[in-house]
């Protein structure tokens, strides 16, 4: 889903980014969280492994910290950054058998163009569209795979967001933000060949942030 979603999105950010930037700065705020990655996860098959043969890749849970910038009333930007999330791989389909075959971290950041419905009410519900560059580094086959090659591209894709702030004593907020981002990578080893991996996870933040 790599391409579509990257136009769609990047299309309405940039949209909003220019109706956006006509009016006067307003606030900043950050946030700070415990994130948890949810893959919605599927491969296609690895061409030199067996038929019906799979990966899947397992969540994590990690520190993150996003910045943003309201731009009008309504209107913020907001930057996603977080220390890395490290992601066991794991066989699946007929070889789910083997386990973990590989460990992947990784960095998303993201930035979304957000829509706050009543930035100043004590619940402050906002609704975000934005774009996703995921990198991998760190990668170590294990296993049945320990001692092969193995490489993830990159994923650009679209992210969506769903959050809301609760007012808290002065300028600090309580926060629940839920995205799902299309991050998509393709897969090279030396044991498996190449082929698609889709990762798509919802991420899930709890935090707290204060507006400044
Ligand atoms: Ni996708």
């Amino acid at each position: 889903m790599r391409i579509r979603h990257l136009t769609g999105a990047a299309g309405a950010a940039l949209l909003l980014a220019v109706s956006a930037a006509a009016h006067a700065a307003g606030p900043w705020f950050v946030r700070f969280g415990i994130t948890h990655i949810a893959p919605n996860d599927d491969s296609d098959r690895p061409p030199l492994l067996a038929a019906g043969s799979k990966v899947s890749v397992d969540g994590d849970t990690g520190l993150s910290v996003a910045i943003g910038r309201f731009l009008t009333d309504h209107v913020a930007v907001e930057v996603l950054g977080a220390l890395p999330f490290e992601h066991d791989i794991k066989g699946a389909g007929s070889i789910a058998s083997l386990g973990t075959v590989a460990t992947a971290k990784q960095l998303p950041p993201t930035v979304t163009l957000q829509y706050h419905f009543s930035p100043q009410a004590a619940f402050s519900p906002y609704a975000g569209l934005g774009l996703n560059y995921t990198f991998f580094f760190d990668i170590e086959t294990k296993g049945a795979l320990a001692g092969t090659s193995l490489d993830l591209d990159s994923s650009w894709g679209a992210a969506l967001q769903l959050g809301a702030d609760f007012r808290l004593a002065g300028d600090w907020l309580g926060n629940v933000d839920v995205r799902w981002i299309d991050i998509d990578t393709e897969a090279s080893g030396s044991a498996t060949g190449t082929f698609d991996v889709q990762i798509d996870p919802w991420v899930v933040t709890v935090g707290v942030g204060r507006r400044f």
